[in-house]
């Protein structure tokens, strides 16, 4: 036998164990806990070893035995982050990508992989009132945010006479840190980003930004780019679209949305993003609020040309000989990778799996669910809603209890798992609904675990 060949029985009998074992931990699910009960210790001991000189066969699957009870478990009552809840065709998805191991560059590398994301991609915009927009997958919504504001920065520096000041970039107060991270990646400067304050509504205060833009062009300083979030990662603000494209436009400042947490919340209800439609590019996450397996974000850009210029580094070695427009498509033209995976196939496979109103119908039980959440929060005397509940996070505190030791506790308890975020200067407590898996019941165990947890501080 050759180095590394398992002949098919053997690969058949791996294949079906580990499905078998894929089945049951799905089905455990529930009986998990929200968070495993490990160290840091207890982890470096179990796993961190050394690549053993003989093979151990099939044995390896007992690993994955002892991993699932150290890894953190999508339960429906995990709500923490924006994390998404991993729906299983789309993890058979990932399993088939990697069948294929298609390197999706170039049409001529990989003709179906690239027709196929090019499509789902169509599907994508559509979904979100941008049909037409172009775009490309990505590992997630930082490479997406990063993507959008190179774009815009090319654009920027295009325009610009030589000697010209630095690029500033405008973004609310409550913006990802994954915004601050690509400024200073792209070589922006970090004091370069201004941070515009929000209204009482955590949404970005467009006369300040204003302000600001005005002030810039006084200095002689060059804008970039106005971010708008979609969901503002504390609160979900939807800062207001409409106003800030108009004023991106009178500026002629690329517009970017990082809707990665939110954006695609306009399946179910498009009335909030009323404006979109306007903007130059927008990031998303299907493995966020399309309850994707990771990875999977987004960037879709309205005008290729720039995403091109910006990305467009051809080597002899990837030069596209065939001119039918189809065949001569590159995604390394327009997107920071260069080798990739077919992404698409785990969307392609899943979207059509359960179909469209299956996915409006998941989104919108989350957005219910965060209203009643917020609802239970404000029926207890001893608990205080800090924040609007615009999508689908709501940021809650004790108002008497320590915060943070009602968190820890909470998620020593093991039954719920919330994270937090800093709210008018207080420690929230924060739960976030992008999980298909969550039941009515699982709400209000948020409520009834942060009191029992509160109850026992006192003991
Ligand atoms: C508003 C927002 N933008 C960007 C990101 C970054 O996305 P990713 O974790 O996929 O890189 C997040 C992640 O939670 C987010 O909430």
């Amino acid at each position: 036998m050759r180095a590394l060949e398992i002949s098919n029985r053997e690969l058949l009998a791996f294949m079906s164990e580990a499905t078998n074992f894929a089945a049951e931990y799905w089905a455990s699910l529930e009986e998990r806990p929200s968070y495993p009960s490990t160290s840091g210790s207890e982890t470096a001991r179990l796993f961190d070893r050394p690549w053993s000189g003989e093979g151990r066969g099939s044995k390896v699957l007992d690993d994955v035995r002892v991993i699932a009870e150290h890894v953190r478990p999508c339960t429906g009552r995990f709500f923490g982050y924006v994390a998404g809840s991993g729906e299983p065709v789309g993890a058979v998805g990932d399993f088939l990508t990697s069948v294929f191991n298609q390197n999706t560059t170039s049409w001529r590398s990989a003709p179906a992989a690239i027709t196929i994301e090019r499509a789902v991609i169509g599907w994508l915009a559509e979904a979100i009132g941008c049909g037409g927009f172009a775009g490309s997958l990505c590992g997630g919504g930082s490479m997406a945010n990063l993507m959008g504001l190179a774009i815009a920065r090319e654009k920027a520096l295009a325009a610009n006479e030589e000697g010209a000041r630095p690029g500033v970039v405008y973004a609310s107060e409550q913006v990802h840190m994954s915004i601050p991270k690509a400024i200073a990646l792209l070589g922006l400067g970090r004091s370069n980003l201004r941070l515009i304050p929000v209204d009482a509504d955590f949404r970005l205060r467009t006369d300040a930004l204003e302000a600001a833009i005005a002030s810039d062009r006084k200095f002689g300083n060059t804008p970039v780019a106005i971010v708008a979030s979609v969901g503002a990662v504390a609160t979900g603000a939807i800062d207001p679209l409409r106003q800030i494209a108009e004023i991106a436009k009178s500026e002629g400042i690329w517009l970017h949305v990082d809707g990665a947490f939110g954006v695609l919340a306009a399946l179910a209800v498009p009335e909030k993003f009323e404006g979109l439609n306007l903007a130059d590019s927008i990031s998303l996450d299907a493995h966020k609020w399309l309850y994707q397996p990771i990875d999977c974000g987004c960037l879709l850009y309205r005008d290729r040309d720039a995403a091109r210029k910006t990305f467009s580094h051809s080597g002899d070695y990837v030069r596209v000989f065939n001119q039918d427009p189809g065949e001569a498509f590159a995604f390394f033209e327009e997107s920071i990778e260069l080798s990739r995976r077919f992404r698409a196939l785990k969307l392609w496979l899943s979207l059509q799996y359960h179909g469209r109103e299956a996915y409006r119908e998941a989104i919108s039980r989350d957005l219910l669910h965060a209203q009643l959440l917020a609802d239970a929060v404000r029926a207890r005397p001893e608990l205080e809603l800090l924040a609007p509940v615009p999508l689908s996070a709501v940021c809650f505190r004790h108002r008497v209890k320590s915060n943070e030791a009602i968190l820890q506790r909470v998620i020593a308890r093991g039954r719920v798992y919330l994270s937090n975020a800093s709210i008018n200067g207080h420690f929230a407590l924060r739960a976030c609904f992008v999980n298909h898996r969550t039941e009515p019941a699982n709400v209000y165990e948020i409520v009834s675990e942060v009191i029992a947890a509160a109850d026992e501080l006192n003991a």
